[in-house]
């Protein structure tokens, strides 16, 4: 893709918040599928150390991109402040992710901010595990329950090519290891599978991680965003990575943990543990689909693959009480109807491939 002269955020118009009620929604909150709002991921940066080709392609994200100045992204009391509204309408997890949130400063006292703030969350985090050996003990300090860490390869040469940044695995496996001792657990793994470029180191990952506690979560390729030249060729269908790893261990299905799971899980039937398949292209989970997210710049978006986001961010800022907050945030949610998984396998299979935008985050 040719590189864009401003940077892609500042493509997105904001969306216009609809014109409230005036108070909170009674009552469990649904959208027009009858979906709750049970999960919400919050970007704390936009920038990674990493350039993971289908994430961050280097072409798009080199030296120049202009990346959010400071004064853009919410602050931690922002943070906070939004979180606890999102409670007040049935959250139940708070995901940190990023860009790479490791990177935003800091970070541990945002944990402990939101730990005090929300007792009884579900507190996690999503790294690409470079500073995990450096900051595991104090993020567990704060509060955090777990945390995923992505890993796509154990091959070095395929894992340096992966994240473009010459990033060895084996600082990787030291992050994910201080982070099962410092109590971070059950450890999740999350492996991107790309036909030609990682599918061959399936098993591996399957090998290495048995019988260590840890999960590991075979990922198809999905066509987020513009940049990363998503093909439908390029996605291992998750029935074949069970397929490929039961030929040498065998599995058997398991039980969800709980509705609307991402991942299926799979049990490896020695008794080694379990893996999990994230078929977001083969099998769409949007049926159940209780995810919101909170973008750098604090916009909501209410899809993985949404074009724009609501901008709550102005809201706050502007002095809305929190009520108000609520009301916007619920009339938003009440409107929802995004299903963009489920659409692109029907547009997929009629041989159409949709057109994406840049999400970030
Ligand atoms: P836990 O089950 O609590 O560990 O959380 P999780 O599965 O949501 O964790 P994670 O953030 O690691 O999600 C795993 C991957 O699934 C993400 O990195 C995405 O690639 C994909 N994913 C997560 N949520 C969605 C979603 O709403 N839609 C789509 N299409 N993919 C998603
Ligand atoms: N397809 C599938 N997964 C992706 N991730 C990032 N981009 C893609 C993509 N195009 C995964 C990362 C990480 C998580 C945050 O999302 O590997 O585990
Ligand atoms: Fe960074 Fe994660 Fe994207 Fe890779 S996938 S570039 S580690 S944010
Ligand atoms: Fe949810 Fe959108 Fe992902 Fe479907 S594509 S599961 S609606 S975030």
């Amino acid at each position: 893709m040719a590189k864009p002269v401003i940077a892609l955020h500042e493509l997105r118009a904001a969306l216009p918040i609809p014109p409230l009620s005036g108070a909170a929604p009674a009552g469990p909150l649904a959208d027009l599928r009858g979906r709750a709002l049970r999960d919400l991921r919050i970007s704390v940066t936009d920038r990674c150390n990493f350039r993971c080709t289908y994430c961050m392609p280097k072409d798009v994200f080199d030296a120049d991109y202009p990346f959010l100045p400071h004064e853009a992204l919410l602050t931690f009391e922002e943070i906070v402040r939004m979180a606890r509204i999102f409670r007040g309408l049935g959250m139940e997890k708070v995901r940190l992710t990023g860009g790479e949130p490791l990177l935003r400063r800091g970070i541990d006292r945002l944990v402990a901010m939101l730990r005090e703030a929300l007792p009884g969350v579900d507190l996690t985090l999503t790294t690409n595990g470079s500073a995990l050996k450096a900051q595991a003990k104090a993020l567990a300090a704060a509060g955090l329950d777990r945390v995923t860490v992505s890993l796509d390869s154990l091959d070095e040469a395929t894992f340096r090519a992966m994240n473009d940044a010459d990033f060895p695995v084996g600082k990787v496996l030291e992050g994910i290891d201080a982070a099962a001792a410092a109590g971070l657990a059950p450890v999740k793994v999350n492996m991107v599978v790309k036909r030609g470029v990682n599918d061959g180191q399936v098993v591996d990952m399957a090998r290495h991680f048995r019988g260590t506690g840890h999960i590991v979560r075979f990922i198809e390729f999905m066509d987020v965003g513009s940049t990363n030249g998503w093909r439908m060729d390029d996605v291992i269908p998750s029935a074949e990575v069970v397929r490929r790893i039961s030929e040498h261990f065998p599995l058997e299905a398991a039980e969800a943990h709980y509705g609307g799971e991402v991942a299926q899980r799979w049990r490896y039937g020695d008794g080694a543990g379990e893996i999990g398949v994230i078929s977001s292209v083969t099998r769409a989970f949007c049926a159940s689909c209780t995810r919101a997210r909170l973008s750098t710049d604090g916009q909501l978006y209410t899809c993985l693959f949404a074009q724009r986001g609501y901008d709550l961010k102005q809201l706050l800022r502007a002095g809305a009480a929190d009520e108000a907050i609520a009301g916007a945030i619920g009339a938003i949610w009440q409107r929802r109807d995004d299903r963009y998984s489920e659409i692109r396998t029907a547009e997929t299979a009629r041989g159409r491939k949709v057109e994406m935008s840049f999400i970030g985050g």
